[in-house]
């Protein structure tokens, strides 16, 4: 006989159902803060999921620049694969995985819309030079020939712009994926994790505990 010892599933941490928020937005908010205090790199950095005409999921990172009622804004090339993608299917996943102070997940599904022009302009007015003038000259997601065809046309469009402003790119902008369920876990021992869902239901948010 082995001797197992006394079972101990107690540890530090976890997340219990009275550390919960009523909106699944102002709790993810608290998380995002609590990784960007403990020093996280890029913690607003979430992978986006969205799908193509065939049912092809595709995955990628961005970083999360607008956390409101209106959902989770991102910025973007809206002519890339993910604008396409958006275009004709509406609807994306996202996930954040952060490591410290706690290991913590948070999923989120639902539907996307376009924000509006006056936040893709406040966004883009906020950046640095280099990073309008790169992310204006940059064909997201085409076929490019090599690394001077990229450069050449960031120079073009500096010289086109001189000591001018450089204007924002009609297809430069902003999404915001509004959530209908999002998923907070957290690591405790021996996997036993906690994981609490939030789904939209007839208006209100429904919370339920998962098996991890
Ligand atoms: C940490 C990180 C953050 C990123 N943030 C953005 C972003 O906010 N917007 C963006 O368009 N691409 C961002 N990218 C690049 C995308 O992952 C991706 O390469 C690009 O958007 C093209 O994707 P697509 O061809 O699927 O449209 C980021 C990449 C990394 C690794």
């Amino acid at each position: 006989m082995v001797d197992k010892g006394a079972l101990d599933l107690s540890d530090v941490g976890g997340l219990s159902r009275g550390e919960l928020l009523a909106d699944p937005v102002d709790l993810l908010r608290q998380w995002l803060d609590r990784a960007t205090a403990a020093g996280v790199r890029d913690a607003n950095a979430m992978s986006l999921a969205t799908c193509d005409s065939e049912g092809q999921p595709h995955c990628r990172m961005v970083l999360l620049k607008q956390l409101d009622a209106n959902g989770l804004g991102f910025f973007t090339n809206k002519n890339s694969n993910k604008g396409e993608q958006l275009r004709a299917n509406a609807r994306a996943a996202a996930t954040f995985w952060w490591v410290e102070p706690e290991a913590r997940q948070v999923r989120i599904e639902g539907v996307v819309r376009e924000l509006p022009e006056a936040d893709a302009q406040a966004y883009f007015s906020s950046r640095s030079r280099l990073a309008q003038l790169c992310s204006a000259a940059s064909p997201q997601s085409q076929v490019v020939k090599d690394r001077a065809e990229l450069e050449g046309l960031v120079v073009a469009l500096d010289a086109q712009f001189g000591d001018g402003d450089i204007s924002r790119p009609a297809h430069w902008g902003g999404f915001a994926l509004l959530p209908e369920r999002v998923e907070f876990w957290q690591e405790r021992r021996g996997r036993l994790h906690d994981r609490f869902q939030y789904r939209l239901d007839a208006g209100a948010w429904r919370i339920d505990r998962l098996a991890p």
